[in-house]
């Protein structure tokens, strides 16, 4: 897929501190060398994020991560023998090489080893740790081709690694092994069932003391967000909605529901005046929905709508990256006016 040259122009770049933004199997990194402060301060004003918020760090497999961490429980030993390489990141004690801005002062790190033959081969190449957030403008939606990193990142990457559609289509889970009782700080590409059925009952940020939101930023509301104001509505709402939109003058909106619910029934019975707007049909499992959510989310604010309506995917387990990520994105129906 990828010449080998190509492959090797991406490692010359990372090594001269460049950036190179790279396929995974969740969304695209924008990868700079972990050990180096300059190009990791190239990362954080390409994206304009906050220093606050620390980055994942990449690497090829089990034996680089150990390198670049002071502990390694049985609970790391465990997940990676499951998961690695895969959509999950552990949070473990760091060393120095990796340098204070990558984890935003804190003493630990979030490493992962993603699942993608492209990311694979550059790490392989590479043999050290790529710090990589998502390839997006912070608090943006996260880019699942590489035609959405040229969108948003242009001419300030060095080179972007095409490795096609995301498979998963959303960030990895975060998992914190810092404590003696690990914790979720972010749902994702493996699902707390998965976890749990490994380590037994896990921690999640709201129910525990952790003090998540300081921790893992990713947890702050209003991130992964539309352009257009976003709202999350469910059955009850419907009735809700019909009379808001009809006393819309002249705004359209595009509504996300999901195939074979009872709403998309009850909306092609009684349909609702969008006016100018689309409804987006989203797939009715929650892996093929995830995969599909930024692609979506970004044809809906190309229709430059005056607001983006998303349906709450089911209260079941199996959901709850996907509902994470919408609940992120959207505000409750109730503050829409
Ligand atoms: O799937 C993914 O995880 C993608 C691909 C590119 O690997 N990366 C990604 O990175 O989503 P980013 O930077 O957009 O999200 C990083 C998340 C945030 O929620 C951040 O707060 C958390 O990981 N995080 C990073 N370092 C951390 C640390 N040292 N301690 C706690 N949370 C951390
Ligand atoms: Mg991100």
């Amino acid at each position: 897929m990828h010449g080998h040259s190509e492959i090797e122009r991406a490692v010359e770049i990372l090594r001269s501190g460049g950036l190179v933004a790279f396929a995974t199997e969740t969304v695209y990194g924008l990868g700079a060398d972990a050990t180096n402060p300059r190009a990791v301060g190239r990362v954080f004003a390409v994206k304009g994020r906050l220093a606050s918020n620390p980055l994942i760090v990449h690497v090829a497999d089990v034996s680089i991560a150990r390198r670049y961490v002071t502990a390694w429980p049985e609970s790391a030993e465990l997940l990676s023998r499951s998961f690695w390489p895969g959509p999950l990141t552990m949070v473990l004690p760091k060393t120095e090489q990796i340098v204070p801005a990558v984890t935003a002062g804190l003493p630990a790190v979030a490493i992962r080893c993603p699942d993608h033959p492209v990311a694979l081969e550059l790490l392989q190449k590479f043999a050290g740790p790529v710090a990589a957030p998502s390839a997006n403008r912070s608090n943006r939606v996260s880019p699942t081709t590489a035609e959405h990193v040229r969108r948003d990142l242009g001419d300030n990457v060095d080179l972007i690694l095409d490795g096609g559609d995301c498979r998963v289509g959303i960030e990895s889970t975060v998992i914190d092994l810092t404590s003696s009782r690990p914790a979720i700080l972010r749902p994702g590409g493996i699902s707390r069932q998965r976890l749990e059925q490994l380590l037994g009952p896990l921690e999640s940020p709201a129910a525990s003391q952790h003090p998540a939101p300081a921790l893992s930023p990713g947890l702050q509301p209003v991130h992964y967000a539309p352009a257009a104001p976003a709202f999350r509505f469910g059955v009850s709402d419907l009735t809700r909605l019909q009379n808001l939109f009809r006393s819309q003058l002249g705004r359209s909106n595009v509504l996300l529901i999901i195939d074979g619910t009872e709403l998309a029934t009850q909306l092609r019975e009684s349909p609702i005046p969008i006016n100018s707007g689309a409804i987006i049909v989203m797939p009715a499992s929650a892996d093929d929905y995830a995969r599909r959510l930024y692609a979506a989310f970004r044809e809906a604010d190309e229709q430059r709508p005056s607001a983006i309506w998303v349906q709450q995917p089911p209260h079941e387990t199996s959901w709850d990256a996907v509902r994470d990520r919408i609940a992120r994105a959207t505000r409750p129906v109730l503050d829409a006016s």
